[in-house]
């Protein structure tokens, strides 16, 4: 990768954003296609959460206003609350998921639940509709000795899938590589999103840096090694979902006060993914020979979109076009009253244009 000085790929599909709302909203929906994405899956966690297909299509309209030029597949989070006539309405909106959060583990996770217990009747009728359940696989509490919260949670996932076999599951923002085997032992209707910022941090970075601080808490460098590797296995059950997250610089920086968590990586989307692959074949994680076109095309489009069952758009269409010009990412984008970091500022990347 470090010889390469040219890669041409179709358009990203990026199936995990947080876009939120007002001037923060604002601000991060234009960043989309800089990063090379043109297809998003936006997140409900707002403040309110979206808890009607009402509120999801008046969301997607006005973050269509604010950027034309991109997909939007759009989410309802999962709540108490929620019954199988929402779940038949969801379909016939044609809303992409439900998002499940567990409740006090992350950014607006209070209106979420404590376990998923006594839904059965819910996830029956999104495996009925077809409607694609998203995990943030992490328990509530206090996991067993030894266990990450997100190890804790493997076997949720597995009993879910084994009691709706044919329900299409996500597991968000994969951190281990335990998920990874969980994942690869159930069927093809389950497949997980890899964020750009767990293919380069580490739990040591994410809990002393703010801006490397999110959940779930990025873990060892095997965890890392194991993410590197799915990404670049060719399994499509493993696709990109930045998990882009962008919160204040002053809430990030804020002395005394434990920082919120997300990891801001959308206008470098594509391009933070290429670095850590770079950085990976330079530590002998993986070969040269794994980060081949098709791989890329795989891993940062067609998994997603096949999983998404979207058509298929990379023989005709628009490309991105990377090139090493020495580019370096800068410290943060800026809108009104509003200043959000970036990941891994001062590191050079690839330079995105669009043809
Ligand atoms: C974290 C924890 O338990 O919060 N564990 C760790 O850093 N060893 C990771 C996690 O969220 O599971
Ligand atoms: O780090 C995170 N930030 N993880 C999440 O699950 C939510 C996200 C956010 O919304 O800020
Ligand atoms: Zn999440
Ligand atoms: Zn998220």
């Amino acid at each position: 990768l470090r010889d390469t000085q040219k890669i041409v790929l179709p358009p990203t599909a990026d199936m995990h954003v947080h876009l939120r709302q007002g001037e923060m909203m604002k601000l991060v929906t234009p960043s989309i296609r800089r990063g090379g994405v043109d297809t998003v899956f936006v997140m409900p966690n707002l403040q309110p959460p979206i808890r009607t297909v009402e509120r999801a299509l008046e969301y997607k309209s006005e973050l269509q206003s604010i950027e034309p030029n991109v997909t939007y597949l759009m989410s309802l989070y999962f709540h108490a609350e929620l019954t199988p006539e929402i779940v038949t309405q969801a379909a016939k909106a044609r809303l992409a998921g439900i998002k499940v959060y567990p409740q006090g583990v992350t950014t607006n996770s209070d209106a979420g639940v404590v376990s998923l217990d006594g839904f059965d009747d819910i996830f029956e009728a999104m495996q009925q509709h077809d409607l694609v359940l998203n995990l943030h696989g992490e328990v509530v509490g206090n996991p067993a000795k030894g266990l990450t919260h997100e190890e804790a949670f493997l076997p949720t996932l597995k009993s879910i899938h084994a009691k709706f076999p044919k329900l299409r599951i996500v597991l968000e923002h994969c951190s281990t590589a335990a998920a990874i085997d969980a994942v690869r032992s159930c069927g093809p209707s389950v497949g997980a999103t890899i964020t750009a910022h767990h293919l380069y941090l580490t739990g040591d970075m994410s809990n002393v840096d703010p801006h490397a601080f999110c959940k779930p808490i990025p873990k060892t460098p095997e965890d890392r090694d194991a993410l590197l590797k799915a990404a670049t296995s060719g399994d499509s059950k493993f696709f990109f979902g930045t998990d882009s997250a962008p919160h204040p610089l002053a809430s990030k920086s804020a002395q005394g006060k434990a920082p919120p968590a997300g990891v801001f990586t959308q206008p470098y989307a594509t391009q933070l993914v290429l670095r850590a692959f770079e950085d990976a074949t330079e530590r002998g994680i993986i070969a040269e020979s794994d980060v081949t076109q098709e791989k890329l095309e795989g891993f940062f489009n067609k998994f997603g979109r096949g999983f998404y069952k979207l058509p298929d758009n990379t023989a005709n269409g628009p490309k991105i076009i990377l090139e090493r010009k020495g580019e370096k990412i800068p410290t943060s984008i800026q809108g009104e009253g509003l200043e959000v970091g970036i990941s891994r500022s001062g590191d050079e990347v690839f330079s995105l244009r669009w043809e």
